[in-house]
Parts: C-alpha cells; sequence; structure tokens
C-alpha cells in the first residue's frame, strides 16, 4: 500500500500545493487496434513528483499507453485517472481542460517548421487560453529561459537549432502551461551523451524546481539510472514496476537482458561513480522532494 494519503480531492490544488498519492491510476487498461491488442489487464500508478521511466521493447505499446493515459486514445476496457478525474467519464470539454493541465513532448513531435521557437510554444497558449499577444510572447520568452535557451533562438525557426535545441524547444511548448504532469517520449533519443546527459539534468531540476511530475519512455539506460525513481516495463501487454534494482531482481530475461546486458552494466558502473544520495537521484542537486520512494532508495510500498 501507499504509505502517503490518498490524494483528498479531485479538483485543481492551487499552485505550489503538494500533491500526495498518484496522479496517474490506470487499472484494468485493454488498448486494441482492430484485432491488435496492446495492452490488457494493465495495471499502472504513477505518484505525485515521481519521475517514472517506461521501457519496452519497439511496438510493445509505450507510446500507445502515453496515449491512453493523456485520452488520446480511448481504451478498450480498464479505467484511467489522471489528477483525480476519470478520463472516461469526461465530456470533451472536461477533458481539453485536463490536458490542459499535461505536457507532452512526443516522439515524432516535430516543431512546426515555418513557426519560430516563440511562435511554436504560443501554440498551446493560443489553443487553450485567451492571452492576448503581449503576454503570450512574454510566456514564450519566459519559458524559453526555463529550458535554457539563448535569448536569442525566440526568433529562429527549428531548421536553424541544432537537435539538442530543438528537444529543449519542444519542452518548452510542453512546459507553455504550466503543466503538473509532463509526458515525454524518447526525449534524449539522437542527442550526442553530453546533449542527453543536460537533458536529463533539466528534466530532474524542473520536476524539482516545479514540482512536475514526469512520465518518460526512453530507451536511454543512463536517463533511467539518473533521474528516474521507478521504472515501467511493458512486457506482456502490462507493465512491472519498480526501482532498477527491484526489476533486476524479477526472474524475467527480457528485463536481465535488458539491465545486466553492457550497456546496463555500463550505465550502472557510471553511475556509482557519481556522488548521490540514497534515492538514486543526483546527490549534488540537493533533492528535497518527499515521496515514498525516498526511502532507502527503494518505495516503503513496493
Ligand atoms: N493509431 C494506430 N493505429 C493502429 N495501430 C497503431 C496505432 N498506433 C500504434 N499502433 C500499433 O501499436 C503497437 C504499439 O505501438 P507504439 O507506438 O506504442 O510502440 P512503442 O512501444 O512506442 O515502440 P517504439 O519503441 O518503436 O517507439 C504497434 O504495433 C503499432 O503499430
Ligand atoms: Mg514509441
Amino acid at each position: 500500500m501507499n504509505a502517503a494519503p490518498a490524494n483528498p480531492a479531485p479538483d485543481q490544488p492551487s499552485r505550489g500545493q503538494a500533491r500526495s498519492g498518484p496522479v496517474i491510476e490506470v487499472s484494468g487498461l485493454r488498448t486494441q487496434f482492430g484485432d491488435q491488442v496492446i495492452h490488457d489487464g494493465l495495471d499502472l500508478q504513477v505518484d505525485a513528483g515521481e519521475i517514472m521511466g517506461v521501457v519496452g521493447g519497439s511496438g510493445t505499446g509505450k507510446s500507445v499507453l502515453l496515449r491512453a493515459i493523456i485520452g488520446l486514445i480511448r481504451p478498450a476496457a480498464g479505467r484511467i485517472r489522471v489528477l483525480g478525474q476519470d478520463t472516461g467519464r469526461l465530456k470533451p470539454a472536461e477533458l481539453r481542460a485536463m490536458q490542459r493541465r499535461t505536457g507532452v513532448l512526443f516522439q515524432d513531435g516535430a516543431l512546426f517548421s515555418s513557426l519560430s521557437v516563440e511562435q511554436n510554444i504560443e501554440v498551446p497558449l493560443r489553443e487553450h487560453t485567451r492571452l492576448g499577444p503581449r503576454l503570450r510572447r512574454q510566456i514564450a520568452e519566459l519559458k524559453i529561459g526555463l529550458v535554457g535557451l539563448p535569448p536569442d533562438s525566440a526568433n529562429k525557426f527549428p531548421a536553424q537549432l541544432s537537435g539538442g535545441m530543438r528537444k529543449r524547444a519542444g519542452l518548452a511548448r510542453a512546459l507553455a502551461l504550466d503543466p503538473e504532469i509532463l509526458f515525454l517520449d524518447e526525449p534524449t533519443a539522437g542527442l550526442d551523451p553530453i546533449g542527453a546527459h543536460n537533458f536529463d539534468e533539466l528534466i530532474l531540476e524542473l520536476s524539482q524546481a516545479l514540482g512536475l511530475t514526469v512520465v518518460m519512455v526512453t530507451h536511454d539506460l543512463d536517463t533511467l539510472y539518473a533521474i528516474c525513481h521507478r521504472v515501467s516495463v511493458l512486457i506482456d501487454k502490462r507493465v512491472k514496476v519498480g526501482t532498477i534494482d527491484e526489476l533486476m531482481r524479477l526472474p524475467d530475461d527480457w528485463i536481465r537482458d535488458y539491465f545486466r546486458g553492457p550497456r546496463g552494466r555500463a550505465a550502472s558502473a557510471s553511475r556509482k561513480q557519481r556522488p548521490r544520495d540514497r534515492s538514486g537521484t543526483p546527490a549534488d542537486k540537493g533533492l528535497s522532494m518527499a515521496g515514498p520512494w525516498h526511502a532507502g532508495g527503494e518505495r516503503k510500498d513496493a
């Protein structure tokens, strides 16, 4: 059982107010396209402030899982609660209001190539708010600074940015509406190791500074070790969830090969070379998040 109290109110908390308990609750999820069943009987909980990694072989349904949680794909069965609301029961306007409280960086989430970085960030602000052009521009500039892009990137077009800068611009767009939950689908794919490491650090800092919950699909073992509190592994249409140490104790060939293969061992070794606190996140970041998984590096309820 979760040691933290259940989320008391389904309505939106005021900003800065700490949430506790799960902000995402998936139970008995079944998704399918025609005859192809992607998930069946999938259960998953993500707690407030947690950084949850999602891994699994190609085509196992990681991206579909994110889309189902966000309400872009209607499940064939099961229940999904996000921020205390049952997404299957929401009217379209209510679903949009819920989606407003989440930010998404899709796997193929290319920026609009004909729009500048600033205009890209303004897209969700135009769609979901009635803010005027001056405020929209100011918010876009703020987000550009937040993700560590230089101010002059505002007027650049995606083709004029490096791959790492484009990822940051995409992240700035995902943060435009001050989401409570951030969904990232392979955010460091295609980045060089230093660029990927810097992006990881950025996600960790933002998660802490803004109290964000992060659900992140990634193939990057370094990312999993460096910033994820727990990992969900998609296997046989369901997820196995735990810390990496817990997962490695499971009698599962795919998990063992994944974490104990040459790349897994290298990522684990590089983790051990860095000073860390017991939560498995970098100690030099001065973590202060309260969460059940912070007890002795493992969740009390796991
Ligand atoms: N809109 C759709 N219509 C039909 N089938 C789909 C749709 N979206 C995804 N699928 C199928 O669902 C399965 C899971 O796709 P998904 O994109 O979730 O895989 P993934 O785990 O994210 O893979 P990868 O690691 O390659 O990104 C695939 O077989 C895919 O072809
Ligand atoms: Mg995918």
